[in-house]
């Protein structure tokens, strides 16, 4: 066992019960875990399926990793479900991953009302059309009062507009008068960002064994744990997720006693 800054582990006079699990590892369940879902394209062509074939598979790996977050006690779950540069994929594909983001809604409303999460929207979701963007913003509306789980879905995302969006907004306000240069700190930005009423990112986990961010909450991953596996999205499940936390676990576990 690694040294702790408190007199004795709590495992040591508790056993290994959860409470005693989490004080050892300094709080070992993230509140925020966000996910990269990527591998749906290889998923389904190892397969020999069309790539919306792997989307759909995909969409249900995003049911499974909602229920495992739901059931293992996390606050935030952030899901890039389409990023600004998804645009340059196929219309085909485009037209695909629209048309299964409007079923999963449809599907999924009386799930996240039932499992009461909350869901949230970050990224200019309004580039998908009025059809979509109010059955989106009526999902929103009717699980507005929910407070077991957020899933927060990215849709249209990318880290630099945002952060890029935050900064032309306190550049106005400073223009305005409202605020001094001097006055913009890291806690203004912060305040800026669509992230803004979220509990700090601690994880952030990417499938299908790339390892970079791709544009996806790069302020907000300064100090979170970084986790890439090498599954492909469609296989993700509650086993997946449960081995993810324990590694986060482990990583705090180390750097304990801070
Ligand atoms: C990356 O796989 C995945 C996406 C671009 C879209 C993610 C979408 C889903 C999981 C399904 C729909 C989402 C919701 C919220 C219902 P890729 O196509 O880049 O895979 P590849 O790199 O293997 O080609």
């Amino acid at each position: 066992m690694t040294s702790r800054s408190g007199p004795v582990a709590p495992s040591a006079v508790a056993g290994p019960d959860s409470d005693s699990l989490d004080a050892m590892s300094g709080g070992s369940i993230p509140r925020h875990v966000a996910i990269i879902m990527d591998g749906n394209g290889r998923w389904a062509a190892r397969r020999g399926l069309p790539r919306a074939a792997g989307h759909r598979a995909g969409a249900e790996a995003v049911r499974r990793a909602l229920q495992a977050a739901a059931d293992q006690g996390v606050e935030v779950l952030t899901i890039y479900a389409f990023s600004s540069e998804n645009w340059r994929r196929s219309d085909e594909e485009v037209s695909d991953l629209t048309a299964l983001m409007r079923f999963y809604l449809e599907r999924e409303l009386k799930t996240l009302e039932k499992e009461k999460v909350r869901l949230k929207l970050i990224g200019d979701y309004a580039a998908f059309g009025p059809e979509l963007v109010s059955r989106l913003e009526k999902a929103v509306e009717r699980t507005a009062g929910n407070t077991r789980l957020t899933l927060v879905i990215a849709l249209n995302y990318g880290s630099r507009a945002e952060i890029a969006a935050a900064a032309r907004k306190l550049a106005e306000r400073t223009a305005a008068g409202e605020l001094a240069a001097a006055d913009i700190d890291e806690e203004r930005i912060e305040g800026e960002l669509q992230t803004r009423d979220l509990p700090p990112l601690d994880l952030l986990i990417r499938t299908s064994g790339e390892v970079r961010l791709s544009n996806f909450l790069l302020w907000q991953a300064a100090y979170a744990e970084l986790l890439f596996l090498d599954i492909m999205w469609p296989d993700f499940d509650e086993h997946v997720f449960a081995d993810a936390l324990a590694q986060f676990a482990e990583r705090q576990r180390r750097f304990g006693g801070r």
